[in-house]
């Protein structure tokens, strides 16, 4: 067990020691360590159990401090960290030596990001350094929007989580990066492409896994529930899988199971959000062999949520 609390000095005489703290974000918590510190990353991979080859996001307190760590700000890259940071944003910018090659796994971007949460901010603005935080869960599972999330899988391997309650996005950042004059969004999150392309016009979007992908958390299965999740109509779904002890999760629709989860009763994308990772997790907890679950409508927020029911539902497959 971790000590869950509020104490910035800790976290930051811990960091600045090199040890690694859990870090609340408005997207998900980050397991954090001092991103200029070769020590202090390799214990992220090891304490995620993540492969090397999965580049870790580094977070920043402002745009001013991000041009410490990257050699140059494309034009559309500025507008949108002006227009959306703090906030669900990560932006991929070539990146100065400073940044050690492990914290970007060989590649010249750096992920770079500055979150939009008031303790962390705080605790970013008092470091000499920026902080490398991957999502705070072992490698293949979901993220963790509360503290005790973090606490039950991480608990044993860290001493301290910085509380920051509950998430309030409650799903990653949106991954945009740059090449020539064109932007190409490589993860869908927590911040809109409608938002994105209105500030900069349209962009290309690159998730789809690939055999080599760019982004490992392309990978189809990567937010991997240990219970197989089919996506479709719920009536359909129960139909098809009878026999089965089957979770339910809704967007809105009430279907009166002691094993369901609504995402939002009020039929909100972002209340479906905050939840989404909880009633995943909820489910993991829950005498269920199936997860039957509906999409959400494929607009704002939601074609991120949609995209993690996908991949989700892709280790079916397996
Ligand atoms: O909301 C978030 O982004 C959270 C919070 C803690 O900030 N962090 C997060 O980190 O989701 P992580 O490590 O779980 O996911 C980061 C993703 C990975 O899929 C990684 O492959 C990709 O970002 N990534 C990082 N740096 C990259 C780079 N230079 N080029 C391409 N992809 C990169
Ligand atoms: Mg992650």
């Amino acid at each position: 067990m971790a000590e869950i609390g509020t104490d910035i000095l800790k976290a930051k005489t811990l960091l600045e020691a090199g040890e690694l703290v859990a870090i609340p974000t408005e997207t998900v918590y980050g397991l954090a360590g001092n991103a200029l510190n070769a020590s202090a990353v390799t214990r992220i991979f090891e304490v995620k159990d993540r492969p090397q080859f999965d580049p870790l996001i580094v977070h920043v307190p402002d745009i001013r401090k991000a041009g410490s760590y990257v050699t140059d700000i494309p034009e559309k890259a500025r507008l949108l960290a002006e227009h959306f940071w703090p906030g669900p944003l990560t932006l991929l910018l070539k990146k100065k030596s400073i940044i050690p090659d492990l914290v970007t796994s060989g590649l010249d971007t750096v992920g770079i990001r500055c979150p939009d949460h008031a303790l962390t901010l705080a605790l970013l603005t008092s470091l000499s350094f920026p902080l490398a935080a991957p999502s705070a869960n072992p490698f293949g599972y979901v993220s963790p929007t509360r503290p005790e999330h973090v606490d039950e899988q991480l608990g044993d391997k860290i001493h301290y989580i910085l509380d920051g309650g509950n998430c309030e996005v409650g799903i990653e950042s949106t991954i945009v990066g740059f090449e020539n004059d064109d932007a190409i969004v490589y993860r869908m999150g927590g911040l809109s492409i409608e938002a994105i392309e209105e500030t900069i016009g349209k962009v290309k979007i690159e998730t789809h896994s690939t055999s080599n992908p760019k982004s490992p958390g392309q990978l189809k299965s990567h937010y991997a529930p240990a219970k197989k999740v089919f996506i479709g109509k719920i009536e359909e779904l129960l139909q098809q899988y009878p026999a089965h002890h089957a979770g339910l999760l809704t967007f809105q629709e009430d279907f009166n199971s002691p094993y369901q989860f609504i995402l939002s009763p009020g039929g909100t994308l972002e209340e479906a959000a905050q939840n989404l990772f909880i009633a995943l997790r909820a489910f993991e907890k829950m005498e269920i062999d199936v997860i039957l679950a509906e999409l959400v409508p494929d607009i704002g927020i939601g074609r991120a949520i949609n995209d993690r029911l996908r991949r989700a539902a892709a280790t079916a497959d397996r």
